[in-house]
């Protein structure tokens, strides 16, 4: 009789809604449709490394498909990189320990971008991965969603609403700050569903002048109220080139120590970028007359229950990497496309991301129906 497969399953990364309608798709598919048996890692990679299991019954899968956040936690702690007593470890010899003690035929990596890059590199040390794409961000390559999006959209578009009526009353302008250190999707989608006067994302460079151009025009003709959705990551057009040549500094780094030093600059860059919400608020109070507020959504953003768009998509995938672990199918991540899914070699993902084109239908219609990107 054959030998039953053991699939080990884990979540890294930030955590994002849906994550555990993907734990439950993928277990029940494996247990029920397949005979497998399903052992979860705590907190992402490190719990595989420090080789702590937790039991995936049926039981521990029932009730989770509406709970958000992560019924088995996570980090994002590298397998290359980890902080093991002060010290940065490379501990891929130990994972690949952890998965032999536990006799794994076969692990499941739910994560965004980086998740990608981890698992290929554990690919590449032999074991037999896969990996399902999750990010309120949906920057991750070649997949159509992220599970996660569609509730962080749905959030954040409910708060862009509720501010519409406060700056409304008292005749202001209001900066709500919305995730994506380097993907404006959830921004420009929430700005655009919400109504947004001003949206300012990663991939599109801003003036300043430009945004309190669009702003005193709406005063001009009698709206003395704005609302500015504006990404973590968005910056002004001098902060964005001197970043973005940092960043090609680093894709073309062939030392060790070179791409060390950009990674060093790209964390300075990103330190001075803090507060840059509060100081464009300031700058549009200072060039409009207008008071300013600001409203950072942050982690709620992330919280909570998962819309039916991500239960069904997390599903999905989920039920579709255990037909992969069936099939033998490793070393991809699976994709979502239109309604089905695809797997796609963690070559091709990894390393990755999927920015906002500057032509893609959203910016277009932002444009049209007259907002301000701030260029
Ligand atoms: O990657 C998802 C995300 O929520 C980003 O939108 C956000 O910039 C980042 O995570 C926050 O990271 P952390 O949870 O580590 O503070």
């Amino acid at each position: 009789m054959p030998r039953t497969m053991r699939v080990g399953i884990l979540t890294a990364g930030g955590d994002s809604p849906g994550l555990n309608a993907a734990i439950r798709g993928f277990g029940k598919s494996a247990m029920s449709t397949y005979g497998m048996e399903v052992v979860g890692f705590r907190d992402g990679f490190r719990g595989l490394a420090e080789d702590r299991r937790v039991r995936l019954d049926k039981g521990a899968l029932s009730g989770i498909l509406t709970v958000g956040g992560t019924i088995l936690g996570t980090s994002r702690d590298k397998p290359h990189k980890m902080l093991v007593d002060g010290r940065v470890t490379d501990m891929t010899p130990v994972i690949v320990e952890t998965y032999r003690k536990a006799r794994l035929d076969a692990l499941v990596c739910l994560g965004g971008g980086g998740t990608q890059k981890n698992a290929l590199r554990l690919a590449r040390a032999g074991l037999n991965v896969i990996t399902l794409p999750k990010t309120i961000d949906n920057d991750v390559a070649l997949t159509d969603a992220t599970f996660g999006f569609a509730t962080a959209l749905e959030i954040a578009t409910e708060a862009i609403d509720r501010l519409h009526s406060t700056a409304h009353s008292h005749h202001r302008i209001i900066v709500a700050e919305v995730m994506g250190h380097r993907a404006g999707w959830l921004t420009l989608g929430a700005g655009l569903a919400g109504g947004a006067d001003v949206i300012l994302i990663p991939e599109i460079p801003y003036r300043v002048e430009k945004i309190a151009d669009a702003i005193r025009r709406r005063s001009r003709s009698g709206t003395n109220f704005s609302i500015v959705a504006v990404a973590e990551g968005a910056r002004n057009v001098q902060d964005a080139a001197a970043f973005h040549a940092v960043e090609k500094r680093l894709a073309a780094a062939k030392e060790p120590a070179e791409r060390d030093a950009a990674k060093a600059e790209l964390i300075a860059l990103d330190a001075l970028h803090a507060g840059n919400t509060l100081r464009l608020a300031a700058e549009l109070e200072a060039l409009t007359g207008l008071e300013s507020r600001v409203s950072i959504l942050g982690y709620v953003q992330r919280g909570g229950t998962p819309s039916g768009v991500d239960r069904l998509l997390a599903t999905r995938l989920g039920s579709a990497a255990a037909d992969l672990v069936q099939a033998g199918r490793f070393g991809v991540m699976v994709a979502a496309r239109a309604d089905g899914t695809e797997p796609v070699p963690l070559e091709a993902v990894a390393g990755r991301r999927k920015p906002v084109p500057p032509d893609h239908g959203w910016v277009t219609a932002a444009r049209h129906v007259g907002t301000c990107l701030g260029d």
